[in-house]
């Protein structure tokens, strides 16, 4: 009821309010990196693995993409990230050896069960989850676990739960460099001094609202929306995109910024708002090329770009300032203003933003 919602207009936006809470309940008080984090038996498990199977649906799905990226990185293990209700259903080449993680925020999504129990018929037994509800299916059925402490969520389109997961994916992979002697004590420390340090530094991106808002107006009356990332930022592109389709009903796509010249392009216009996230890494330099490809098709940019870019505001290119360069943890900072942006967006069409049309909170059948 309104009680519940205090000072917030919708479940959604309290939610996205709530991020720094979330993380911070989620990284408990880890006081050290060690695999018995995700269960008994853990350092085993991931000390003998060749690779990993990651499977998921929806925003839980783009989790898994953007840890790909980290664990590759990290910990250096081959990491496959599939579609649960593909998975399911595809003739595929089982190693025992795989570490099959689901990632789930209900724990009781029919597609990702019923991968779950594939992969195990298919002769792999290691099986971790990544879940918000402890007391879930997924949770029961899987051999290590670890609990986000999102809370409830209440809005169908998902925001503390992604970022939750997110956070315990980074987790993981920390635990498997860990087990696999890939994590120097220092680089612990380092890592875990910027995890601490998350809660605050989404309380500064959250405080962006206003500029955000400002933006949502002119999304509002838009049809189309292109978002545009590259490397571990191209899911949260995907993430992105798919915030606003569910409650703006905006047709909204994601591309690797590199992609954009085989096909996107030709979709650019003055009409065509492109939303385009600039985090301060190694491939700041292509992308920025990428967007002058589309300024010089008159599309509108609309880029959230980290303080230290240089990336500064002109005809057809908006900019809203995020936080110094988070390292490896940028893509958590970088989801929330667009769902920030999907909110507004939404509010501002006009939309049932709890209970989009047709979508529900949990899918437990096929
Ligand atoms: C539904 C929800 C999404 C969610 C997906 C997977 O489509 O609307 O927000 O990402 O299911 O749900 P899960 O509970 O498995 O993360």
């Amino acid at each position: 009821g309104a009680a519940e919602l205090g000072p917030y207009r919708h479940y959604m936006q309290k939610e996205i309010f709530e991020q720094p809470r979330a993380v911070g309940d989620t990284l408990q008080a880890i006081e050290s990196i060690t695999p018995e984090l995700f269960g008994d038996g853990a350092y085993k498990v991931f000390k003998n693995i060749d690779n990993l199977l990651i499977l998921a649906c929806g925003t839980s799905y783009y989790a898994g993409l953007t840890a790909r990226y980290w664990i590759e990185s990290i910990a250096k293990i081959p990491v496959n990230v599939e579609i649960a209700s593909e998975y399911r259903y595809r003739d595929s080449v089982p190693n025992p050896r795989t570490l099959v993680v689901t990632i789930s925020q209900s724990g009781e999504t029919a597609d990702t069960l019923a991968a779950l129990k594939h992969a195990r018929g298919l002769g792999m037994e290691n099986t971790l989850t990544i879940c918000n509800v402890a007391t879930s299916a997924m949770v029961r059925e899987c051999k290590l676990s670890y609990i986000t402490r999102a809370g409830v969520e209440i809005g169908v389109a998902s925001t503390k739960a992604f970022t939750t997961q997110l956070t315990a994916l980074f987790l993981l992979t920390l635990a498997l460099a860990q087990a696999n002697g890939r994590l120097s004590d220092e680089e612990e420390a380092e890592q875990l001094k910027a995890l601490r340090h998350l809660p605050v530094a989404i309380g500064a991106v959250l405080a962006l609202e206003p500029q955000i808002m400002a933006w949502a107006d002119r999304f509002a009356t838009k049809e189309n929306a292109l978002f545009l990332g590259r490397g571990m930022h191209y899911p949260i592109a995907l993430e992105g995109a798919l915030k606003l389709k569910e409650i703006s009903y905006i047709h909204a796509e994601a591309y690797p910024a590199g992609e954009l010249k085989h096909g996107p392009l030709a979709l650019v216009t003055e009409h065509m708002p492109v939303v385009t996230i600039a985090p301060r890494d190694g491939l700041l330099e292509k992308l920025k090329s990428n967007m002058q490809e589309v300024h010089a098709r008159g599309g509108e940019l609309y880029v959230f770009a980290d303080a230290d870019t240089k990336i500064g505001s002109s005809d057809g290119i908006h900019v809203i300032r995020m936080p110094e360069h988070y390292g490896k943890l940028s893509p958590i900072l970088h989801t929330i203003p667009l769902q920030l942006l999907a909110y507004h967006t939404a509010c501002a069409r006009g939309t049932d933003v709890d209970k989009p049309r047709n979508l529900a909170k949990s899918v437990t059948v096929e």
